[in-house]
Formats: C-alpha cells, structure tokens, sequence
C-alpha cells in the first residue's frame, strides 16, 4: 500500500459561536474564534490518500486528478470565503476545523474512490501550531 498526501492552502473567515448563546458564553465556550466581528485564519489542507501500484504506470492515483478533485470540491468553494454563510458543505455547522475536516472528508471520499484509490487522512492546520486530523 502506497499513500500520497497532496497539500493545499485556502484562507476563510469563520466564527465558532452557538447563536442562542450570548456573545459573552460564546468567548467563555469558543474563546477568540468566536468574535462577533469575523476573523480568518490560513489554513492548511493535507490530503492523503491510499492504493496499490499499477505496475504499468508506477502510480496508483495521477496527482493532477487529485488536486483537480480537491480544486472542484473544497478550495473553489472556500478559499476567501465566509465558512459560516458561504460554504455549502459546512451549512448547519459549527465552524470548527474538526466539523470542516470531517465536512471536507465527506465531498472528496466519493470522488477519490471513483478514481480507484482510498481517502485516508484529510488534515487541516488552521495555526502553525493546531492541526486537526480525520481518518473516517
Ligand atoms: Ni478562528
């Protein structure tokens, strides 16, 4: 089994926040993700992804189909955007990076498995120092 993990970068705004709570349990609760006035973050998506060599062609996966499927699916649709209001996959949710991993994990494993390899990882980093991983 071979993996290969295909990078990209995306910025969004967000806010973490319960509607019905007030601004001040949303802070206590969500702490500086949850400023009524936005903030963004540049985040970092790591997309891994599994399968077997085809020996006819050394690889399992062509990588310019796997950025095109993450393209279509994910950047095009939140990178400068609002996470909150604008993302269709994320409606309903509470913007966290755990609720988008999980989010992002479900638009691409169809797609990848169309393609005959297996999603494995999808892991975002929204600070240098957070980064989130979703295994299914
Ligand atoms: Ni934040």
């Amino acid at each position: 089994m071979i993996y290969i993990t295909r990078r990209e970068t995306f910025c969004a705004a967000h806010r973490m926040c319960r509607e019905e709570w007030s601004d001040e349990k949303n802070l206590e609760i969500f702490g500086k993700c949850s400023n009524p006035a936005w903030h963004g973050h540049n985040y970092v998506l790591s997309v891994t992804v599994r399968g077997e060599i085809q020996e006819e062609l050394g690889f399992f996966i062509n990588l310019t189909i796997l950025k095109k499927i993450i393209h279509e699916r994910i950047i095009e649709k939140i990178d400068h955007r609002n996470i909150n209001t604008e993302v269709d996959f994320m409606k309903g949710k509470i913007a966290t990076t755990e609720n988008l991993a999980i989010a992002i994990w479900n638009e691409l494993k169809p797609a990848i498995s169309e393609h005959g390899a297996s999603l494995h990882c999808v892991r975002i980093s929204e600070t240098e120092n957070n980064t989130i991983e979703f295994y299914g």
